[in-house]
């Protein structure tokens, strides 16, 4: 088909520009419905029960009681559930391999052991107190440290290798000048988002509705669809709102799975909510991890070996890696590397992603180490980064398809004020208090899936675009939004960017921090083609006032097609559909894959194109990575041990920003989270029992606005040339990386203690 009309230059682009959010006004009243609170008739309520024993077997479970209780419908055990397909092989996968009610057999503390469904939420809760178990009890396995003779090397994480050897480290630290080697530790961790997951399963006949509150519509539906052993097409998954997800949500959960079996079995929709005590062992966690770090450089501040071995727990029914050395292959140039990943199988849940899963705590070991080595060497931190600067990807050996570090270590050095800095510890003061200035590098993966979108123009004046991607409040719908309404030069208000459900065109899981730079592409070239094809219809129209105009000498502003040096001769979108009496010209891209030639229905209304085969065919040969730098200032109180962390500035090269608002606010979120990791978050296990002993939040403390100082954001905002046409590699997770670090490095430089072992509390500096 045609080449690409570009997009009206004379008019001026949204895309970048700081909007608001387009459903901030639905969530501001109250009406952006989040899962649990979509309303459905005849409504019953699914309450979870979980095991109170890390390890053993369910004696007995009696649910005679509970079974009598006022409203109960039924009570699901492993005694009476349905079996449940297993994930084998390439068979979709939930995020736990242990399928629930199968068999007495426990595994962890809080494993689902029953499923209470009444008429009320009060009712099913009241009966669920009903229920007694006895367990026959074993003891847990709990600590890795314990068990290090039993660990295991896993090879792959999503095809990048855990285990890698370069150069001759040996031999390297042997001869090295200076060398620190230290050991970092991270606790277990829980993504904590304030809606909590749940699900709403409702039959109809053989098809299945589930609204969850998901990261990934798609793959919920494949999950669900094969554990329960139906077919994809009779499986509907609707997430149009979600409350934050910070990977819990990536992967569907068998909470989902157990809704569709209660309601399948009662016959009526069914509600579970998992309730923030069970959201700390239904749904993931990041695991506790032992880093050891060990670096070598010569005297002026060359590397010349590192070192990371990770070790970290995982669970006997799943197994997951925390990634924190894949960073450590690339982040900066040097001869010898080896980092290991080691695993351990202890009694908890299965571990999954979590903000910026390896990154965040691998650049806490990292990031340490190297401020440690620069006091070392007596170099600047920023110096010594700079002077080991991986000018290519050092494990691949593929350029960067693009990378300003060095500009965020000035740029954000320079906002910071770093050249006032007095490196000697506990040198710089405020009366009674400490203050510290520490900084760290900052890096996340520049991934991009597959993607689609759909564009339509309607014969009424509206304006739909799709694709089945997710808003975990990071700003999708308002970023899509914005790239639309330029590819097809209408206002942001005309455009109604829709979301969320399984039946629309394909996008990934919203994980990776990849939305943007998967679905963007797809975004725009439905647009694109979408306007070039109505132009088409208007210059190919004798009753036209554009018949036989030159594409090029068109342009579209406000739904208004007409030529650039001839503003009054022109008609808008509707008035082309409606003379040519189509009530709709659709437009589905594909972007990102090799697949699939453009096909057009008979009727010309439903056109399939494939965008970003030409467009990045260059794509396998750059590596795609995106990089920033942090830098934190503590106070810190010598007699108290609270450390507050006034100052923030984060610069960050993410390629293009889509909006600079939303954009903003995933680095400030992204900070934030990396200050609880530094200085709070902590779930901690009960060595003997195996139990979680922290399960809210009360206990699992998060940073509140009290917590947080002065946080600047500097975007460098240059497009990645080979990623995409949009030039965006996404934001998200890289806010945290380095940021435990950051502050970490800033507390040493405050009080000249050095701590290893987040989180941070007062009691680790007294
Ligand atoms: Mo994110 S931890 O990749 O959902």
């Amino acid at each position: 088909m045609t080449g690409v009309i570009s997009p009206p230059k004379e008019t001026e682009q949204v895309v970048g520009k700081p909007i608001n959010r387009v459903d901030g006004r639905l969530k501001v009243m109250g009406a952006a419905r989040y899962t649990a609170e979509i309303p459905q008739d005849n409504i019953a309520h699914a309450v979870l029960i979980q095991s109170t024993i890390a390890k053993g077997r369910i004696k007995d479970i009696d649910t005679s009681v509970a079974e009598k209780a006022p409203g109960v419908l039924t009570v699901i055990t492993h005694r009476n559930a349905p079996k449940l397909n297993q994930t084998e092989g390439n068979s979709p996968k939930p995020g736990e391999n242990l399928v629930p009610l199968q068999s007495d057999k426990v595994f962890y503390d809080g494993q689902h052991i029953a499923v209470v469904v009444a008429e009320t939420l009060e009712q099913a809760k009241y009966a669920a107190s009903l229920v007694r178990v006895t367990y026959e009890e074993e003891k847990p396995t709990v600590n890795i440290e314990q068990e290090l003779p039993k660990a295991y090397q896993p090879e792959q994480l999503f095809g990048e290798e855990l285990q890698v050897q370069r150069g001759d480290v040996a031999k390297a630290l042997a001869q090295a000048e200076v060398k620190i080697s230290q050991t970092y530790t991270t606790p277990i961790e829980h993504h904590n988002p304030i809606e909590s997951s749940a699900t709403i399963a409702v039959w109809n006949g053989n098809q299945l509705t589930v609204y969850d509150a998901t990261q990934g519509v798609i793959r919920a539906r494949n999950v669900v669809a094969h554990t329960l052993g139906i077919p994809n097409e009779n499986v509907r998954i609707i997430s149009h709102f979600v409350g934050g997800g910070f990977g819990c949500k990536g992967y569907t959960w068998w909470h989902t799975i157990l809704a569709a079996v209660a309601a399948r079995i009662v016959g009526r929709p069914v509600k579970l909510m998992v309730t923030r005590q069970q959201m700390f062992t239904s749904c993931g966690h990041r695991p506790r991890t032992i880093q050891q770090l060990t670096l070598s450089a010569t005297r002026d501040g060359k590397f010349t070996a590192i070192r990371h071995i990770t070790t970290l727990q995982t669970a006997e029914v799943g197994e997951y890696v925390e990634g924190c050395g894949l960073m450590t292959r690339i982040l900066y140039a040097c001869p010898n590397l080896e980092v290991a990943h080691n695993l351990v199988r202890v009694n908890t849940g299965t571990a999954t992603f979590m903000r910026a899963p390896g990154e965040a705590p691998g650049t806490f070991a990292l990031e340490s180490a190297l401020d440690e080595l620069a006091y070392e060497l007596g170099i600047d931190p920023v110096e010594l980064r700079i002077i080991n600067h991986a000018d290519v990807n050092p494990h691949t050996g593929k350029p960067w398809s693009s990378k300003h570090l060095k500009e965020c270590y000035q740029k954000g050095a320079e906002r910071f004020g770093w050249s006032r800095r007095n490196p000697t510890p506990g040198s710089m003061r405020d009366s009674d208090y400490l203050i510290g200035w520490g900084m760290a590098t900052a890096t996340f993966p520049g991934y991009r899936s597959p993607a689609s979108a759909k564009a339509q123009l309607f014969a009424d004046g509206r304006t739909i675009v799709s694709s089945a991607t997710h808003d975990l409040g990071t700003g999708t719908y308002t970023i899509m939004t914005q790239i639309a309404a330029d590819a097809l030069g209408l206002p942001v208000e005309r455009i109604e960017f829709k979301l969320g459900e399984s039946s629309m065109p394909k996008a990934p899981v919203a994980g990776g921090s990849q939305s943007a730079a998967s679905v963007a592409p797809a975004v725009q070239g439905a647009a694109e083609e979408l306007r070039n094809r109505v132009i088409r219809l208007a210059i190919d129209d004798e009753s036209s006032p554009l018949y036989r105009a030159a594409q090029e000498a068109i342009s579209t502003e406000n739904g208004r097609v007409f030529l650039k040096n001839e503003p009054s001769r022109g008609e808008t979108y509707a008035e082309i559909l409606q003379r040519n009496n189509l009530p709709v010209v659709e437009v589905e891209a594909i972007a990102n894959t090799a697949a699939s030639e453009t096909q057009q229905s008979s009727d010309n209304k439903v056109v399939r194109i494939c965008v970003g085969k030409n467009e990045n065919s260059d794509w396998q040969q750059y590596a795609f990575q995106s990089f920033g730098a942090q830098f934190a200032e503590v106070r810190v109180h010598p007699r108290l041990g609270q450390v507050h962390v006034t100052r923030f500035v984060s610069a960050i090269d993410v390629g293009r920003i889509l909006n600079h608002k939303t954009a903003r606010s995933q680095i400030l979120g992204g900070v934030t989270f990396g200050l609880g990791m530094a200085l709070m978050e902590e779930t901690v296990l009960d060595q003997q029992s195996g139990r979680l002993v922290v399960r809210n939040l009360a206990d699992y403390h998060v940073p509140v606005h009290a917590d947080i100082g002065d946080i600047d954001v500097l975007f460098i905002d240059k497009p990645d040339p080979h990623i995409s046409k949009m030039g965006v590699r996404g934001v998200g997770e890289i806010g945290i990386t380095g940021v435990a670090a950051a502050i970490a490095n800033a507390i040493y430089h405050a009080t000249g203690k050095r701590i290893r072992d987040l989180p941070i509390t007062p009691d680790k500096l007294l």
